[in-house]
């Protein structure tokens, strides 16, 4: 399989680059510079350039591609709205490209959209003050609420990663 990784040069997306090619497929790794094409390259993926402004960067990615995974994420915590809308539109321009394909699109969120002081579940909103809302454009690029999705043939999932389980 052929998966378009976007983030392939940050610390969740390059794990997920390595793993994908030990399991033995190809990745097209998304850079946005020389230097992340090299990383892109040495970590064994193909490089597709672009970056998450360029919505037809986003399109030919996916298109060229058996599934999405999305791991790119603009973390400028002084200009955080804007962040999380080119997040949303990233999301929104992937899930264009694999509608009523069948293709997997898997995108990352963090714990951190859900509310505090309890367990949180798969069935929780992101809370509605936050900006980030990568599970409602994920539900809305695929036509459902939940995360796996049929109205759009998209099988659509979130990972919502924890700073202390995946990073320090
Ligand atoms: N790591 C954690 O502990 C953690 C916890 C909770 C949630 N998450 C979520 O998991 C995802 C991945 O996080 P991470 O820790 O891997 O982040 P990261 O190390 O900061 O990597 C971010 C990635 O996004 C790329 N990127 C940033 N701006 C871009 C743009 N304008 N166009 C194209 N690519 C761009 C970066 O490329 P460059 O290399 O070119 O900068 C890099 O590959 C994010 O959604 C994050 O919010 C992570």
């Amino acid at each position: 399989m052929r998966v378009f990784v976007t983030g392939a040069t940050g610390f969740v997306g390059s794990a997920v680059v390595r793993e994908l090619i030990d399991a033995g497929h190809r990745v097209l790794g998304f850079a946005r510079s020389d230097a992340g094409a090299k990383s892109v390259c040495a970590a064994g993926a193909e490089v597709h350039r672009g970056s998450l402004e360029d919505f037809a960067s986003l399109r030919t990615g996916a298109a060229m591609s058996d599934g999405v995974i999305h791991t790119a994420f603009i973390h400028d915590f002084s200009n955080y709205g804007p962040a999380a809308e080119a997040d949303r539109r990233a999301i929104e321009t992937l899930g264009d490209v694999l509608a009523g394909s069948d293709r997997p699109l898997i995108v990352t969120s963090g714990t951190l959209v859900v509310a505090p002081g309890r367990v949180a579940t798969e069935d929780d909103a992101a809370r509605p003050q936050l900006p980030r809302n990568s599970e409602a454009a994920l539900a809305a690029a695929s036509g459902a609420r939940h995360m796996v999705l049929e109205n759009r043939d998209i099988r659509a999932m979130v990972e919502s990663l924890g700073r202390a389980a995946v990073r320090g």
